[in-house]
């Protein structure tokens, strides 16, 4: 999904093949810190999660990224600065952004770059046609955030404030909007396989990013759960015109 919106790219901005360090945050499986070793052999690419992925099974590991078990809400730890930090997807993980940017800002090299990025659905989008007015995915993403309210982990795109970065120091920050399409619905072919991507990401997702939050915090039951989530996955299934809005975001510490 994120190749397509960044044309082939791994990142928004320019990174010439010289940098040494390259930190991935919230790695998940590894995808983009694999890709990103392959691309920058001479670059040490380390890769850290709270959870710990079979990374053999995703393909074989260049001998310059390594993955940690990190939580990146503790103080860090690393003793050499990065030249880039890449932070994708890791919205709802993380309970206080201004430490977190105080800690990427205090481990990046003077001139070093951060990325982040996240993706939301959009609900009742009044702009698209045939968009329900009060639709399962509404109910859904409106649980959601109220889950992740009371968890203290909000769901939101607040980080993406340049305000926030700002406050940690860092300049030249600049947030990318990109509105994607969820469905198959879309004409243009390029169009149409980012919104199948987008439908496959949400399909796989979908329990996998309430569950834990709504029985939980909210006090549904499983079932509840997974019968909201049927309902989400067959009105998005009869959609057209459904979308997501993808945000990229690029900041620089000074030099
Ligand atoms: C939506 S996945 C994104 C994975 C990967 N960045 C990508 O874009 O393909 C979010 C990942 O962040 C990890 N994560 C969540 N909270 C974290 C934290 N506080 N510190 C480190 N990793 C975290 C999760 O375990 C999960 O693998």
């Amino acid at each position: 999904m994120y190749l397509i919106i960044l044309e082939g790219r791994l990142m928004k901005c320019a990174l010439p093949q010289s940098i040494r360090r390259v930190l991935d945050v919230g790695s998940g499986p590894g995808d983009w810190a694999l890709a990103m070793g392959e691309a920058y052999p001479n670059t040490e690419i380390i890769a850290t999660d709270i959870s710990l992925f079979d990374t053999e099974s995703v393909g074989i590991c260049p001998p310059n990224v390594s993955f940690q078990i990190d939580d990146a809400q503790e103080e860090w730890t690393f003793h050499e600065p990065f030249d880039f930090i890449h932070v994708r997807g890791l919205g709802g993980g993380v309970s206080d952004w201004s430490f977190f940017y105080q800690q990427t800002y205090q481990h990046l090299a003077p001139g070093g770059l951060i990325q982040v990025a996240d993706c939301a659905l959009i609900a009742n989008d009044f702009s698209m046609p045939n968009s329900p007015p009060n639709s399962y995915l509404s109910i859904y993403l409106a649980a959601i955030s109220s889950a992740a309210e009371v968890a203290g982990f909000p769901r939101s795109f607040d980080h993406f404030r340049p305000a926030a970065l700002e406050a940690a120091g860092f300049t030249d920050i600049r947030v990318y909007d990109t509105h994607i399409p969820v469905g198959t619905w879309p004409e243009d072919p390029l169009e149409k396989t980012l919104g199948k991507m987008t439908l496959i990401v949400l399909f796989e997702g979908l329990e996998a990013s309430s569950m834990r939050l709504l029985t939980k915090y909210l006090g549904w039951s499983a079932d509840d759960v997974i019968d909201l989530c049927e309902k989400v996955q067959l009105e998005i299934l009869n959609s057209e015109g459904m979308g997501g809005l993808v945000k990229i975001l690029v900041a620089r510490k000074p030099r």
